[in-house]
């Protein structure tokens, strides 16, 4: 018999230190109606160790159902995102960063991902060094991800961002700053390997959906951004996937 899992997609929760119990509610909510919960980074505001004890607290209501998350840039803002990963793992928080977990029979990888824009605009590794280094950050981060794909061995496969694959989903953005939110470098593993589906997060005003070239769905799930496109919804992305086979008996 097939069955079938939900997820629920987030980014961008951006707590602050008091967003402790604030946003209990929203998580025990969500516990409810969903079997995995994605955090696709910018998990903390300013990536502050008190910061990502708020969010363990607010997740106290989620239960036995897996939280799976990437850091986002914002949790490197205080030079402690190695701190920030620690207090989430230690709370059951399963962190990906170029690895991947299964569940259920559904594969789950995760990069934060890296800026240098899309298409044919992309930036190139060409004339001083630091541009190089910016661009060669952009390229690790696929490279991270196709790695974390080569290893499953799942027909589902779930990808977690905090930048942008897609142009599309970043569409709405002031046209001065897309370059900075994502890049074309991190589409190519998605098409490879035929992930079923991408969450990201980091342009809160993109927009909710796209595709890839080879129609990989790509979901923006910052919050801002779903709050002020489905005002009368949570800001969440749910989203049903095929999990493992089970024989009817
Ligand atoms: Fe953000
Ligand atoms: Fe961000």
């Amino acid at each position: 018999m097939k069955v079938t899992k939900r997820i629920a997609a987030v980014a961008d929760l951006h707590c602050p230190r008091t967003s402790g119990e604030v946003l209990k509610p929203f998580f025990t909510e969500l516990a409810s109606q969903a079997d995995i919960i994605l955090l696709c980074g910018d998990l903390t505001d300013y990536g502050k160790p008190e910061e990502a004890q708020a969010l363990v607290q607010s997740l106290a209501g989620v239960g036995r159902i897996p939280v799976l998350a990437v850091l986002g840039n914002h949790d490197y803002e205080c030079g402690h995102a190695e701190e920030v990963e620690r207090i989430l793992c230690g709370s059951g928080v399963k962190m990906l960063d170029g690895t991947s977990v299964e569940i259920d029979g559904i594969g789950f990888a995760g990069v934060k991902g890296f800026a240098g824009g899309f298409g044919d605009r992309m930036l190139q590794p060409w004339g001083e060094p630091i541009l190089k280094q910016f661009v060669h950050e952009a390229v690790e981060e696929a490279l991270k991800l196709e790695s974390a794909l080569a290893k499953m061995s799942t027909a589902s496969r779930i990808v977690l961002l905090h930048y942008a694959p897609i142009y599309a989903t970043v569409e709405g953005e002031p046209s001065e700053i897309i370059p900075f939110l994502g890049s074309s470098r991190l589409e190519e593993p998605l098409n490879r390997y035929g992930v079923t589906a991408v969450f990201h997060g980091h342009a809160h005003h993109g927009s909710p959906e796209g595709r890839t070239r080879e129609g990989v769905p790509v979901y923006n799930v910052a919050m801002p951004l779903l709050r002020r496109r489905f005002p009368d919804q949570q800001p969440v992305r749910f989203f049903d996937v095929p999990a493992a086979e089970t024989v009817a008996t």
